[in-house]
């Protein structure tokens, strides 16, 4: 059964920034970016693990791409695809997400 669950309000996660959430125990992650946000697992498809390298920073350095901060991947903000690095041709892992009276709600699985 899917479930939407509301995450935080859109002011929580700036223009040009991501955010990693912990959903029963599903990592997961967002960005925003102009005006439009992106959700993810939280899962690298190189060896299946945690991709931020600060908590809450899945960017690289000109905010343009997701970046894996284990060996470097990037990803497309926009679809998850990984045009740089050693999955590439690989996708992250979408999760729904929607912006709803100035909040963003996700999608999953539930019980
Ligand atoms: S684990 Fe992400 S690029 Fe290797």
């Amino acid at each position: 059964m899917k479930t939407a669950r509301r995450l935080c309000q859109l002011t929580d996660v700036p223009d040009g920034h991501s955010k990693g959430f912990n959903i029963e125990g599903q990592a997961i992650f967002v960005v925003h970016q102009r005006g439009r946000v992106f959700a993810y697992r939280n899962v690298c498809p190189h060896l299946n693990v945690p991709m931020e390298w600060q908590p809450d920073e899945f960017l690289d350095s000109d905010k343009r791409m997701i970046q894996c901060a284990v060996h470097g991947a990037l990803f497309l903000i926009e679809s998850g695809y990984c045009v740089s690095g050693p999955c590439t041709g690989q996708s992250l892992t979408t999760v729904l997400c929607e912006v709803r009276g100035g909040d963003i709600w996700i999608t999953c699985d539930s019980d």
